[in-house]
């Protein structure tokens, strides 16, 4: 294990603490992710007691997976925004404590970049169009002249706070994802709002319609047509963007990128361009600190530095805004 460039990558912008050890090959020592239980949706506060609770023992735990100690680590990376602040506050002092005592070098990394990164890691996808689907995020992007643009996006919510809303409302249990995912595998379509305006996407229509559908209709039926919606609507921005970008592939990222059924009208949409559908593990797939540790890999070998107190969190920062030095 000597003289390996290794990095530990912390990620806690929401309701997910996760953390990573990844080698300058790629290769994922650690990932380990810790769930907070959430029964009505994320309270910050609540999120960042939880973080600061059990991070120390994830860190432990991570470097024993890997089989490290702390003094053969390279670098610290950590997610520094978007997300939420009291979150990403914890995940940064952490980092930086960290950093200090052990003299490693930090860096705070883009939450949705690594999201990408760790996608074209795990899937060998070279320059795909991205579909970036979570709970805080509904993203299509692809990569130009040093950026990842976004080509295509929500104007409101995003499509997982979509899903996870309307499961709260109607008390189906949280996250509502897997769910209502369970739920429509039985269900028949019935209309629902279908809102996609030139590149952009609104999700608040159609969550509003669903609530008030699934007081007189089959919750199944809803379920199935909350899905068919809000996944037709992904894919026709999707499509006009791969047309748009003139990409040959599509990666898939974020939680919300699981569903089978998504995948499989992402798919189809593939096929019917003959270009290729890269879908990575679940364990990557949602938040994880893996995704952390890589970007923070590529950032560093890529000539990025920051010092200590230029690392402060950044609750919105776009996509867009980050230098892609290393591609
Ligand atoms: P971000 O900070 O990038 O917005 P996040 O905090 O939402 O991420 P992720 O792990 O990327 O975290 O995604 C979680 C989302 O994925 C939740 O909204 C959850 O309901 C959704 N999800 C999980 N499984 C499924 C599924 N089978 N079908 C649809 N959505 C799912
Ligand atoms: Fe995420």
């Amino acid at each position: 294990m000597s003289g390996e460039f290794l990095c530990l990558g912390i990620e806690g912008t929401a309701e997910k603490l996760g953390v990573g050890i990844v080698s300058a090959e790629g290769e994922i020592l650690a990932n380990l992710v810790r769930q907070m239980k959430v029964a009505e949706g994320i309270h910050p506060s609540e999120a960042a007691q939880h973080h600061a609770t059990h991070l120390p023992a994830l860190v432990r735990a991570g470097l024993e997976r890997a089989g490290v100690e702390m003094r053969e680590l390279s670098l610290i990376a950590f997610s520094r925004g978007p997300g939420l602040g009291p979150c990403l506050r914890v995940a940064a002092v952490a980092a930086r404590a960290l950093a200090l005592k052990h003299k490693l070098p930090l860096l705070g990394v883009n939450h949705c970049v690594a999201h990408i990164e760790i996608g074209r890691l795990t899937t060998g996808a070279e320059d795909p169009l991205t579909v970036y689907v979570s709970g805080g995020n509904t993203q299509v992007t692809a990569f130009a002249q040093g950026r990842y643009r976004v080509l295509g996006e929500t104007i409101d919510i995003a499509l997982g706070n979509c899903i996870d809303q309307f499961a709260r409302e109607l008390e189906l249990g949280m996250p509502g994802g897997p769910v209502v995912e369970r739920l429509a595998r039985r269900g028949r379509y019935l209309p629902l709002p279908y809102v996609v305006k030139g590149m952009d996407l609104s999700y608040s229509g159609l969550l509003t319609a669903a609530v008030r559908l699934a007081e007189r209709e089959r919750v199944e039926d809803v379920c199935f047509s909350l899905q068919e919606t809000a996944f037709a609507m992904l894919v026709e921005v999707a499509e006009r963007a791969l047309v748009q970008a003139e990409k040959e592939e599509v990666l898939i990222a974020g939680g919300v990128g699981v569903n089978a059924r998504l995948q499989q009208m992402l798919a189809g949409m593939c096929s019917e361009h003959g270009v290729r559908l890269h879908v990575p593990p679940g364990e990557v797939l949602g938040d994880n600190g893996a995704m952390i540790a890589w970007l923070g890999v590529l950032s560093y070998l890529s000539g990025e530095r920051q010092r200590l107190e230029d690392t402060h969190v950044r609750q919105r920062w776009r996509t867009d805004e980050v230098a892609v030095r290393w591609r």
